[in-house]
């Protein structure tokens, strides 16, 4: 792979991670998704790093799904690692301590798809376009989008959108729940959700990583153990600076600054 394959860019707080094979729709190939991992877990590991945005150069793809030039001459165990390493990545995305923001700026289709509705935030430009189009070439979606795609848009749609393979626009993604917000254009996908990463950048860390587990158990659990899960996890933001610093500056009357701890 070249190393410009995907770009990394860290600043005030928020990581960019940036798929660039736009010739090929920005193609998931095998080198590809493991870079991805390795950047998702530098982005984890840096303490200076608050929020992650994942997106696509230019403004054509954000990603058209796995490279379909390495389904060729595949068996079931020849392909097996293909989805278990799409899987862990969307899984390592999930399970990340830190918000995760999809901006998608064209097709999301297959496991771009996939990828983005790992992602805890998903902003769209109006171009984009969205599907599970796996159906076609006679296989199904394997990086997590029969789990994910009935949980966010319901299982009905989830099956008409993976039994036909169709593609939806943005605003139609936006109407059944898949997409958070829709902007105008490529650039003003690229403002906003810069926008959104630095405010998130600045709320407390440590409540933001119990957030999200509790609102991910809550995907995962029956109510009576999310619940349970949350009464532990409000607990826990109970022993952090930042709930001392968040209370004590809305007493006095002032703006917070969080220490993440
Ligand atoms: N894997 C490999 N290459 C892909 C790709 C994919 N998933 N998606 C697009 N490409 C490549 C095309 O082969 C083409 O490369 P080339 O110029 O070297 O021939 C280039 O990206 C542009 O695609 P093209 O089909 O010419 O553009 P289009 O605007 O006519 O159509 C799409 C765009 C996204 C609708 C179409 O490329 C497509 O259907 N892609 C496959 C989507 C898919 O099935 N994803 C799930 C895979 S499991």
């Amino acid at each position: 792979m070249s190393e410009q394959d995907v770009l990394y860019q860290a600043a005030e707080g928020v990581a960019t991670i940036t798929l660039n094979r736009p010739k090929k729709y920005n193609a998931l190939n095998s080198t590809v998704v493991k870079t991805l991992r390795e950047l998702f877990r530098r982005a984890e590991e840096d303490r200076s790093v608050r929020v992650v945005v994942l997106t696509g150069a230019e403004e054509k793809a954000f990603a058209a799904g796995a490279d379909i030039s390495e389904f060729t001459n595949k068996n079931s165990s020849a392909v097996r690692p293909l989805t278990e390493n799409g899987q862990e990545l969307c899984r390592y995305i999930e399970s990340m301590s830190k918000p995760v923001i999809a901006a998608i700026n064209g097709f999301a289709l297959g496991g771009g798809c996939e990828i983005a509705m790992a992602c805890d935030i998903r902003y769209a430009s109006s171009n984009a376009r969205f599907g599970q189009p796996e159906i076609n070439l006679g296989i199904m979606p394997g990086f997590g989008g029969t789990a994910r795609l009935p949980r966010l848009v319901g299982l009905g749609i989830a099956k008409e959108l993976v039994y036909t393979g169709e593609q939806i626009a943005a605003d139609e993604a936006f109407r059944l729940g898949l997409v958070n917000k829709v902007f105008e254009s490529v650039l003003a996908l690229r403002e906003g959700t810069m926008k959104l990463a630095k405010t998130l950048a600045t709320k407390p860390g440590v409540a933001i990583k119990l957030a999200k587990q509790s609102l991910n158990k809550s995907w995962e659990l029956p109510l009576e153990k999310s619940l349970k899960f949350e009464v532990d996890a409000f607990c826990q933001t109970f022993d952090t600076k930042d709930k001392e610093e968040g209370v004590d500056a809305f007493l006095s009357k002032r703006t917070p600054s969080f220490s993440h701890k």
